[in-house]
């Protein structure tokens, strides 16, 4: 085998179709090999193939090395690790075995640092994630940067499966139970500092020292005559793990997992299972047991589905990438209300210089003090720097009077859901010297920005950027493109909405966009079971078992009866013969039991227990003169989900969105349709789409002609 001579660098040979995703090698005078896992300019670091061999094949030439002192391994150059596995390599595997072969290979690659005689320091800035994480973790010494792109964690429950290159063991060994728990059963990211202090990096650096770091780390081993520097688990970490009190953090892990949506993803209860024998069994066991289960794991639907989506905002993400998008600097923001005040305490949190305004100074007050709390929030989570949440705050000014309009370049407005208010907004904003340039941007949740945009010069700026309630939380943005909107426009709101963190989806102008047409028929229905006499509790949790976030009466409670009946008056004149409003909207809309916001509405005003707006409800049932009759969970499936996938299948057809994938990501982002299946499509094929038309055929036949299902649906059953 040939070796490395010092001073020179060796690429290790690589299929030419692999390009140079290969690892880099250096060895200097001192006998230190410096190991980068990519080439110098390659901006995102995966774990593909190729990569793997060549790490191998340079580990195996660094072992055969008479003069190596020791090993830095870091990544192709600053702000850059790795970030985990290739994820389309994750989708290909088809069978367990497959899955837990790779396993079994990327750990014993990564092994190789471990069987090394010399220290092996991983010097790590920006991403080290999933597989990146690992192959640190099989490294003796973590030198970090303190660089704000270092994140470093095993986010693998995100995909549906489990770290399978020794991360559940090496992690639980080095952290202890407990925290090892935290970390993976909620796949959670740690930048630098926290890293630090949960003990999953030795050491943090500023950027520029990191090398130099890491080669420190390796003289003091070197010195003490030590491949690696002691360790043990101490105090709480130590009882809770090596002791029988280990039962007590498996019995809290295990509860959480089986309350509410975790109980729909099998991958952090087999990772539990994991962390627990790196405690109770051997090494080689433990790992044997790790790349079974990742074997098992890949292979699911739920797995399959989470890969699916990951792709699908991967897909969206790149919206904010064309040619045309244009990067905003300066928002004028105009209705400081519910969703203006959280819009433009996202533009200012994300760099964007923003002024809202408003009428009235309450509503702005309020919009200050309620960027702090959330300021707050994070300040006290260590996830924000008291100058920085400083510097957002001073981003976002509040006034009544727009002030000068020159520099502007994204005017929105989140005022009262009136079109002759919006249209005479923007003619004002126009009239008052908005630049030619800027982009008119409308938050409306029913009304036509094409009409909006009508009587204006330049209609073409005019666009919709759907945000929804909270827009701090809500991870969906609908851009809508009026007949007029430029492709420029809508590029350019999806960059703001990738910008802000979200994931756009690129609507036609068409009464409730996508989701809110999609959620129409479902929270219509689920009022009118409630009036037939299945109660609220058993409709949500039936949803809730579907895996749905919050049930639908709940959910009504959330947007207030009053918005629902406004929404659903829109969509019953689009959509007359199967968008009737239930009369339960008019009803509590009525008597002022509007949900959350006066105080209750089907549930109290926490969320729990019978609110005010019973007596409404029974009220109606006793009108409707018939006797009460409790839906079956079956049915409760059929009449809310079944219409729900008919309805996504028309917005396709009726061309409010272009693919598929936007049906999948939308109602995922914009209604909580349950990740794990992957998207309502998805979901929809499983189930069996004839499976689907015979029951909302059956259900047309008895009467209820709203769930006629349409000729798109037919098709496509029959295919
Ligand atoms: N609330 C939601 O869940 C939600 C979700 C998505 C979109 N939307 C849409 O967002 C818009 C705003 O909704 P909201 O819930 O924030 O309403 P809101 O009633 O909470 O706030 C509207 C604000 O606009 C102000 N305003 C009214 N006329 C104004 C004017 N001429 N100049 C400046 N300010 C003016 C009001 O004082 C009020 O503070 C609507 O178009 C609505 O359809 C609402």
């Amino acid at each position: 085998m040939s070796t490395v001579q010092p001073g020179r660098t060796a690429a290790s040979s690589q299929p030419a179709t692999q390009g140079d995703k290969v690892v880099r090698l250096e060895l200097d005078a001192q006998g230190i090999a410096t190991l980068r896992l990519g080439a110098a300019d390659e901006a995102v670091v995966t774990l593909t193939k190729a990569r793997l061999d060549s790490l191998e094949q340079a580990l195996q030439q660094l072992a055969a090395e008479p003069k190596l002192r020791g090993v830095v391994i870091t990544g192709p150059g600053p702000g850059m690790f790795c970030a985990g596995a290739d994820i389309g390599l994750i989708q290909d595997v088809a069978t367990s075995a497959e899955g837990r072969a790779a396993a079994e290979r990327g750990r014993t690659v990564f092994a190789r640092c471990r069987q090394l005689k010399v220290p092996v320091v991983a010097a790590i800035e920006g991403p080290c994630l999933g597989g990146g994480c690992e192959l640190a973790l099989f490294c003796d010494v973590r030198v970090a940067s303190d660089h704000g792109s270092t994140q470093i964690g095993l986010p693998e429950v995100k995909l549906g499966i489990l770290p399978g290159f020794g991360g559940t063991q090496n992690l639980a060994r080095l952290l202890g139970l407990p925290k090892a728990l935290d970390l993976i059963l909620n796949g959670k990211l740690l930048r630098g500092k926290a890293a630090r202090k949960q003990g999953l990096i030795d050491r943090l650096v500023p950027s520029e020292k990191l090398l130099r770091a890491a080669r420190e780390e390796i003289e003091r081993l070197v010195t003490a005559r030590r491949k690696a520097p002691p360790r043990r688990l101490r105090g709480a970490a130590f009882w809770l793990s090596r002791t029988p009190l280990r039962a007590l953090a498996v019995r809290a892990a295990g509860k959480a997992l089986a309350q509410g949506q975790a109980r729909f993803y099998p991958a952090p209860r087999l990772a539990l299972q994991c962390c627990v024998q790196a405690f109770t069994d051997s090494h080689d066991r433990g790992f044997a047991a790790e790349a079974q289960a990742l074997g098992e794991l890949i292979v699911t639907p739920v797995s399959k589905g989470l890969v699916h989506l990951f792709f699908l905002t991967e897909r969206s993400k790149r919206l904010g990438k064309h040619e045309h998008a244009r990067d905003l600097q300066r928002a004028l923001v105009v209705g400081g209300g519910v969703m203006g005040a959280g819009i433009a305490g996202q533009l200012a949190e994300k760099g964007l210089r923003t002024r809202l305004c408003d009428v009235d100074l309450a509503p702005l007050q309020k919009a200050k003090a309620r960027l702090q709390q959330e300021l707050d929030k994070r300040l006290r989570r260590g996830h924000l720097e008291r100058h920085d949440a400083q510097a957002i705050q001073d981003r976002l000014a509040v006034a009544t009077d727009w002030g000068s309009l020159h520099d502007t370049d994204l005017w929105l407005e989140a005022v009262v859901e009136d079109l002759g208010v919006k249209q005479k907004l923007m003619a004002q904003a126009i009239a008052r010297g908005l630049p030619d340039t800027a982009i008119l941007a409308t938050n409306t949740s029913s009304l036509s920005v094409t009409a909006m945009a009508q009587a204006l010069p330049n209609p073409a700026r005019v666009v919709g950027i759907h945000f929804f309630n909270p827009p701090e939380k809500m991870p969906l943005v609908e851009v809508i493109r009026g007949r007029d909107t430029s492709d420029a426009a809508v590029a350019t709101a999806c960059r703001l909405a990738v910008r802000l963190g979200k994931f756009p989806v690129v609507t036609a102008d068409a009464p409730g966009f996508l989701v809110n047409r999609c959620l129409s028929p479902y929270l219509n229905e689920a009022a009118r079971l409630l009036l037939e006499g299945t109660s609220a509790e058993a409709i949500d949790a039936a949803m809730l078992d579907f895996g749905m976030p919050m049930g639908p009466c709940r959910l009504l409670d959330e947007v207030g009866f009053d918005v629902a009946a406004k929404v659903s008056a829109v969509m019953q004149a689009a959509f007359p013969q199967r968008m009737v409003p239930c009369d339960l909207f008019a009803a509590m809309a009525k008597e002022r039991h509007l949900g959350q916001k006066t105080g209750g509405g089907i549930y109290g005003k926490d969320g729990t227990g019978p609110g005010p707006g019973r007596a409404v409800v029974e009220r109606l049932r006793q009108q409707r003169g018939t006797p009460a009759r409790p839906a079956s969970r079956a049915e409760l499936v059929q009449r809310l989900v079944y219409p729900l996938v008919d309805e996504a299948y028309r917005c396709l057809d009726d061309g409010i969105v272009q693919d598929e994938r936007d049906l999948d990501l939308g109602l995922v982002m914009g209604i909580g349709f349950p990740p794990f299946t992957g998207g309502i499509t998805r979901w929809a094929q499983r189930e069996g789409l004839s499976t689907i038309l015979m029951a909302l055929d059956t259900l047309a036949r008895s009467g209820a002609e709203r769930f006629s299902p349409s000729d798109g649906l037919r098709r496509r059953a029959s295919t």
